[in-house]
């Protein structure tokens, strides 16, 4: 009704961003997006309530039926001050130039009232393809707005979609525009990062393209990330991204507070991540009671299994699973492989194994299905 009520005034109007992008993809929608060929003050006068939100960047917020509205007038920015936001913003009459200053393809689709799409740059392709591709020149876009490396990453992470080469190569050779972006802008990108389903690989692009040197505090904790990036998947519902983030980074408890205020995180934000990282390692070096051992036997069970497979290469973890599952709780004679044979094995191996081997006991003890580290794992189950 807001785009039948422009277009009876006779302009055109038109959802665009991530409405259009998360319609397509049956994702909730967050804000809607309009753009419009009426300049702000002709919303104005069209609607009784509005307010200003951005009118010298042409957006006018309009109050409709209880819901809000972005309401933004077509145009390209043709000057930028020190990458950061436009300088000057031009207005234009044509759907088409306002979608080629976007950042990335699936950004760039239009719908019209009747649901039609317009798609001047392939989005739809890439949206099938599940590819994070900037708008004809990733490097113009990109010094138009520095910030657009970052959130590139992040749609990676939030829609778990890969990114073009080019776009990619381009962050490589521009990521140092990015110094002159504000730390909350940035932070606002990193935390979706670090909760979006494509975590994993979005953080690995994070250091693969070295964008993470504008990410405070991380510049010295590459090794940090991969292990964020390797054990982040099962995100245990008790633990926010940053306890995690904080735990894998090894950041002790008098570091958490100068990291995150590195990230102007607010005070309250930081309490709860130190009050959470506490419990982590409390979790985590406090051995468990042989009763509570008894009612995880199970897992432990097949998660020394587990360690034997991998050890071996003899990984039929499914089969695994299924032949404890059939099995009364916490028979030790029922277990195919003792402790000492699994340490056996382990003094046989590599230490490339052993790696692996911590990193799966790590996760288990993470979401909780494990107590405690290696040891009291190992010492049980011999
Ligand atoms: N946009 C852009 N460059 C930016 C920021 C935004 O081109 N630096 C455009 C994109 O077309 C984007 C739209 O403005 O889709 C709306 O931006 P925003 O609300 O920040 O992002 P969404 O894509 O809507 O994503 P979400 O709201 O889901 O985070």
């Amino acid at each position: 009704p807001v785009i039948q009520k422009i277009e009876e005034a006779g302009f055109v109007a038109y959802f665009v961003g991530g409405s259009v992008r998360d319609t397509i993809l049956k994702k909730p929608i967050s804000d809607v997006d309009i753009a419009t060929s009426a300049f702000p003050e002709e919303i104005k006068a069209i609607f009784p309530r509005t307010v200003d939100v951005g009118i010298e960047h042409g957006t006018v917020m309009v109050l409709w039926q209880k819901e809000e509205y972005e309401i933004t007038t077509f145009r390209t920015e043709s000057t930028y001050q020190d990458f950061r936001r436009p300088d000057e913003v031009t207005f234009v009459r044509s759907l088409e130039e306002d979608l080629k200053r976007r950042d990335f393809t699936v950004n760039a689709l239009a719908m019209s009232r009747d649901g039609e799409i317009i798609d001047y740059f392939d989005g739809l392709v890439d949206l099938n393809k599940g590819i994070i591709k900037a708008v004809g020149s990733a490097t113009e876009r990109f010094h138009e707005d520095a910030l657009r490396m970052m959130r590139g990453v992040r749609f990676v992470s939030q829609l778990d979609f890969t990114l073009e080469a080019k776009t990619e190569a381009a962050i490589m050779e521009h990521h140092a525009l990015l110094e002159k972006i504000a730390v909350e802008r940035v932070q606002v990108e990193f935390i979706k990062l670090l909760l979006g389903k494509g975590r994993s690989q979005a953080t690995i692009k994070l250091i693969e393209t070295e964008l993470y040197q504008y990410c405070p505090g991380l510049r010295k904790h590459g090794e940090g990330l991969y292990r964020y990036a390797d054990l982040s998947g099962e995100l245990p519902d008790s633990l926010t991204a940053w306890t995690l983030l904080v735990y894998f980074i090894q950041l002790d408890n008098q570091s958490i507070d100068a990291f995150m205020r590195e990230w102007k995180c607010s005070k309250k934000a930081i309490q709860e991540v130190e009050v959470a990282k506490r419990a982590l390692d409390f979790r985590l070096t406090t051995g468990w009671s042989k009763e509570q051992l008894y009612h995880t036997g199970l897992e432990i069970a097949v998660a020394v299994e587990k360690m034997h497979a991998l050890l071996t290469g003899e990984s039929d973890l499914a089969a695994l699973e299924t032949h404890y599952k059939n099995l009364p709780i916490h028979n030790k004679k029922q277990l195919k492989v003792t402790g000492n044979e699994l340490i056996a094995t382990l003094n046989r191996q590599p230490g490339i194994w052993l790696g692996e081997l911590l990193v799966e006991i790590e996760r288990e003890v993470l979401i909780g299905r494990l107590s405690n580290q290696t040891e009291a794992i190992l010492s049980w189950a011999k």
